[in-house]
């Protein structure tokens, strides 16, 4: 099989290990996009890039059924669409893999109580949900924490919310093999300097999020280039005219260079030299012009993908096989130096 002839000569090459992984928790934003998949996307020549839609980590928070499968499928086929490519690397969806669930029950075994406790996601989150401050919720960086060690990765692309689960991740880490012995290789998160943080378009001093119920603040990888081109007119802006990065200053024009400078390949002086003495309203429409203009083929090819489930199966089929067989020498590691009987 030429596919898995290509995986395994990624493997070979003694490139380093790259792990993330996304959830499928909603429709994708031009924020997800541009902070983390086409950074995904410019990873998977230089390293042996391991990809994951970490849906059980998306039960925390209640789902309904019907759109929790939906949207999962629909994000495979939008990951695809955006350029990873399953045959080059790993791709899979996290509940296939039942070793992760395995060593994420074993490494809460070594993660305290005080550790979990004092994670900023998991305040945030029990202060949004209420009502359903679950234990999955609690102990979700150590299930984070298997994902991650399950492959010996070497270097984590996150973003800045997920720092302090990727330091969990190396206590746990270091924990485990001061007790056992070398176990797990000792991941590195890292920031990709590519990756643009896109903030609301409404409320720029926030990030982008598709839960922000301020309408026009988010763009989805799916709006129509109408739905676009309105939201970014409507961008709020500042009563200066200059189109000038300035830091803490001009959040909503900042925001608006960046989202063009990534878009376009341009570093921030290049956009604003080439907007030098142009009006707010001439950029915006340009700014959402090359958004659209990114999206169309994205969105054309998440329409070939979804028509095909059977194409998807076989893809995430073939990933989920190929996880397993890694991640099970990594578990089988483990519960050896643990004692149990294997
Ligand atoms: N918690 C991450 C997020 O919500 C998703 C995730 C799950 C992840 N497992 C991971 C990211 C492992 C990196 C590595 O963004």
């Amino acid at each position: 099989m030429e596919n898995s002839q290509e995986t395994e000569k990624n493997f070979k090459e003694n490139k380093k290990i790259v792990f993330s992984a996304i959830q499928p928790s909603g429709a994708m934003t031009l924020g997800n996009y541009l902070g983390a998949i086409k950074s995904w996307n410019q990873m998977q020549d230089k390293y042996r890039c391991i990809f994951a839609l970490a849906d059980l980590h998306t039960i925390t928070v209640r789902q309904n059924p019907e759109n929790f499968r939906k949207n999962t499928l629909e994000l495979y086929a939008l990951l695809l669409a955006c350029g990873i490519d399953p045959d080059k690397n790993l791709f899979f969806i996290q509940s296939h893999v039942h070793t992760h669930t395995e060593l994420a029950w074993i490494l809460d075994c070594y993660t305290q109580f005080g550790e979990l406790s004092r994670m900023t996601q998991f305040k945030d989150k029990s202060k949004k949900y209420a009502d359903n401050i679950n234990a999955g919720l609690f102990s979700y960086p150590a299930l984070m924490a298997a994902d991650i060690l399950l492959y010996n990765t070497d270097l984590v692309p996150v973003g800045e919310d997920q720092k302090q689960h990727m330091e969990l991740t190396r206590n746990i880490a270091q924990r485990f093999n001061g007790i056992y012995g070398d176990t797990f290789t000792l991941p590195e998160a890292f920031i990709p300097k590519t990756g643009a943080k896109v903030m609301s378009l409404q409320n720029p001093s926030a990030k982008m999020s598709k839960s922000d119920t301020t309408p026009n603040s988010c763009v989805l990888l799916m709006d129509s280039p109408d739905a676009i081109m309105k939201k970014f007119k409507k961008a709020v802006t500042d009563s200066d005219s200059q189109i000038k990065f300035k830091q803490n200053e001009k959040t909503g024009i900042n925001n608006l260079i960046n989202i063009y400078s990534t878009v376009c390949g341009k570093s921030l002086e290049e956009t604003e030299n080439e907007f030098d003495g142009k009006g707010y309203g001439t950029f915006k429409i340009a700014v959402a012009e090359a958004v659209i203009g990114t999206l169309r083929p994205i969105q054309a090819k998440f329409k070939e993908y979804i028509s095909d489930p059977g194409y998807l199966q076989e893809k995430y089929t073939q990933g989920a096989l190929a996880a397993l067989d890694i991640s099970s020498s990594t578990l089988k590691k483990v519960k050896e130096k643990i004692g149990f009987i294997l």
